[in-house]
């Protein structure tokens, strides 16, 4: 994942980033900041937008995704602060600050390629179960299945924020490349339904089946419960379309 991202930014210095925060991408942003450390990779043109974030956390705290995306890769890397985005969600009016981050994303001139995660649930950032396929960037209250899984950020699930501001499905479609990264085999059985399941709103995940450029990255444990493994290991393996990344994924 950090050898596609590097190389999406060697390609094209004023990329747009779409980021995810989460265990998952922590690896990610590491060797992102290794690769500017040691063999110099450039983000100092590099524009992002990330997610979501939590509502009522200020970004100087470091359980906010601000403070964790400062210190996980931003503060690593040569990136321009005012190039980085982030929802407010400590703005007074908070629709506002929705329609005002949609905005930016389209002055920025879109998402060239998002980064994503998957719930325990199957949210895509926080568009927890029923969030609607076209849905913008808006407030969401979270489940109690995803405040559980980020208590030991907060000392406890009673004190994760209840609410944030995430990207909507449709916002999240409208990016010009979708990579979901996946590990381990807690995420097995949900991971399973996002991609071979049927498309519905409980699975927000699943919405990625109706994206034309989604690329799904994962280990062994996660892919265990995917019924047609052997397709997709063939497939890249032995198809065409897969030449321009397949040295990448592969090293
Ligand atoms: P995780 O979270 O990377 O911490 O598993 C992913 C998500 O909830 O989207």
């Amino acid at each position: 994942m950090a050898e596609l991202i590097a190389a999406t930014v060697r390609s094209k210095p004023r990329a747009v980033l779409g980021l995810a925060t989460g265990r998952t991408p922590e690896t990610v942003y590491k060797i992102l900041g290794e690769k500017h450390r040691i063999e110099g990779l450039d983000f100092s043109r590099t524009v992002t937008f990330n997610l979501d974030e939590y509502i009522g956390i200020p970004a100087e705290d470091p359980r906010s995704y601000r403070g964790t995306m400062e210190e996980s890769l931003f503060r690593h890397v040569n990136i321009k602060p005012g190039n980085t985005h982030l929802p407010d969600g400590m703005a007074v009016d908070l629709d506002a600050e929705c329609r005002r981050y949609e905005e930016k994303i389209a002055a920025a001139g879109g998402i060239d390629l998002q980064l994503l995660g998957i719930g325990l649930n199957g949210h895509l950032a926080f568009n927890e179960p029923l969030s609607s396929l076209t849905s913008r960037t808006r407030t969401k209250s979270l489940t109690p299945e995803t405040r559980a899984q980020n208590a030991t950020f907060f000392g406890g699930a009673e004190n994760v924020p209840s609410r944030a501001i995430t990207m909507g499905v449709g916002t999240i479609l409208e990016s010009r490349w979708c990579i979901m990264l996946a590990t381990g085999e807690s995420k097995a059985g949900i991971l399973r339904e996002a991609i071979e399941g049927p498309v519905r709103s409980v699975v927000t995940a699943s919405a990625l089946q109706m994206h034309q450029r989604c690329t799904v990255v994962v280990d062994e444990l996660a892919a265990a419960r995917l019924e047609h493994k052997e397709y997709y290991r063939w497939v890249f393996q032995n198809e065409p379309e897969w030449l321009p990344f397949r040295p990448i994924l592969s090293r």
